[in-house]
């Protein structure tokens, strides 16, 4: 009896290693096919990263340029933006998050944001992921998901 139930949580464990290996690294390239969210080290470094990045962009001298985002920021709470933009990008990438905040296109089209702002809000994003050393796969995807709002975000010339 005892000898059957080590056999059984042999097997057992031999499949949850086995899935888990699979999970996380293709067999063939040896790449990992884990969810971005689990790439990137989950909630603590994703929430380091956006509280820095919301830090610098409410301070920056390129971005206050526009008027209305610097209406903006001084209106509207970091922490809150911080909180928001965490469960979005949190969500985005496969996290376990919900988002409750307000649609892309309801969120900004009264900043009147244009191609300038957009470019320099994603200097300061790569500068803040670079300051954490994240590689640059996850650098790169982290870009193209931001790039999938834009449309909805720019929409000043
Ligand atoms: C140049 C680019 C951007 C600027 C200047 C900007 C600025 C702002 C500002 C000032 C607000 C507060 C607006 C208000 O309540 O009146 C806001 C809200 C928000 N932004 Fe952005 N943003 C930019 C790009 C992005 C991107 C790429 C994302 C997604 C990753 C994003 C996610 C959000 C979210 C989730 C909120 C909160 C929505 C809510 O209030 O329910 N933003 N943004």
């Amino acid at each position: 009896m005892i000898q059957r139930i080590a056999t059984i949580t042999l097997l057992m464990l031999g499949v949850l290693i086995s899935s888990v290996t699979s999970y996380a690294r293709d067999a063939s390239t040896g790449v990992s096919d884990a969810a971005l969210y689990d790439r990137l080290g989950g909630l603590m470094p994703l929430s380091v990263v956006v509280n820095d990045f919301i830090d610098a962009m409410v301070s920056d001298a390129v971005m206050n340029e526009n008027p209305v985002i610097d209406a903006a920021r001084k209106r509207v709470p970091a922490a809150y933006l911080k909180y928001h933009v965490t469960a979005f990008v949190c969500m985005a990438t496969g996290g376990p998050c919900g988002y409750t905040g307000r649609g892309m296109p309801e969120s900004h089209t009264h900043l009147n944001i244009n191609a300038r702002d957009w470019d320099r809000m994603l200097e300061i994003f790569v500068e803040v992921l670079a300051s954490y050393d994240v590689p640059e796969r996850e650098t790169r995807e982290l870009v193209e998901l931001l790039g999938t709002t834009k449309d909805a975000i720019v929409t000043a010339d």
